[in-house]
């Protein structure tokens, strides 16, 4: 069960696998929660309330030669939770920093948080740059795929007489040109972005799952575990008391242990 509070490491072993400390940053409504949700439990919610605080969420990933458990916080993106943020970020080994991309404001928004982090987290820190909501845009491997019905062939003539001012290659084009339109952020040049800061990147659903678990397994990958582990051990006895001494002062009332299960044994990689 939850702390209530961060963990105060990056990183940790136990017998349960390396625990890596993992933040979500981006603007509110970019689909922070429902990343986790997938990732974690393989589903996903049309309407998800906003975070309120943060959300504490584990997840296991399963490298070839060992176990990282995510300790996941989720953060609220809601602007007035914005000087909560660093008491979730301190001390992560890894950020997702999120946009939507079909809101370019968010892109915006999740370059102020990669400064943030670049100024205030550990300077080792993984970040993945994250677009999501691809499902909401044409080119996307998921609208692909939905819209695979309209690949039937000119022979199925008996249901077109039903419709005879709107084909299904016309209602797919059209499709696909409102989708298109819903793209407010190139792949490419958030891609570029996140190249030359040196940021992993990816573009996902959550809604159809895409890209999803590849990100979680990315970041356990770029993870310098064994630097971590020697910092962590080095730092162990002082940082002891550090540590509960932020528990001690931290309001526990902040963080939202109340969205459904926290844990799962199996691993999501
Ligand atoms: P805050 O907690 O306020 O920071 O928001 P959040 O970033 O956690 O967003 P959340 O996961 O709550 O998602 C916001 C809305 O977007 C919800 O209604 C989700 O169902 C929807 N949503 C999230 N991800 C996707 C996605 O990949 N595709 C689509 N179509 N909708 C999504
Ligand atoms: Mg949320």
């Amino acid at each position: 069960m939850a702390s209530g509070q961060p963990q105060s490491q990056g990183a940790a072993a136990s017998s349960r696998g390396i625990q890596v400390k993992l933040v979500l940053l981006g603007e509110s409504a970019v689909g922070k929660s429902s990343l986790v949700v997938r990732f974690v439990q393989n589903d996903f919610q049309e309407n998800k309330e906003p975070t309120i605080g943060a959300a504490f969420l584990t997840q296991k990933c399963r490298l070839e030669d060992k176990v990282i458990k995510f300790e996941i916080w989720d953060t609220a993106g809601q602007e007035r939770f914005h000087s909560l943020a660093p008491m979730y970020y301190r001390n992560a080994a890894a950020a997702i920093v999120v946009y939507d991309v079909t809101k370019a404001s968010s892109l915006e928004k999740a370059k102020s948080w990669v400064k943030e982090l670049q100024r205030q987290a550990n300077s080792n820190i993984v970040i993945a740059f994250v677009g999501n909501k691809i499902d909401l845009v044409a080119d996307s491997p998921a609208a692909k795929s939905t819209s695979g019905d309209s690949t039937t062939s000119d022979d199925d003539e008996e249901d077109e007489a039903d419709d005879a001012t709107a084909t299904p290659e016309d209602a797919a084009a059209e499709q696909t040109s409102s989708n298109s339109s819903k793209r407010q952020v190139s792949k490419e040049e958030a891609e570029e972005y996140a190249k030359e800061t040196g940021l992993l990147f990816a573009e996902t659903s959550a809604k159809t799952g895409d890209g999803v678990v590849e990100v979680f397994t990315e970041i356990a990958k770029a993870i310098p575990i064994d630097q971590l582990l020697a910092n962590s051990r080095a730092n162990q006895r002082g940082r002891a008391g550090a540590a509960s001494r932020a528990a001690a002062a931290g309001d526990s009332n902040r963080v939202d242990l109340t969205s459904g299960p926290t844990k799962q044994d199996g691993c999501a990689c």
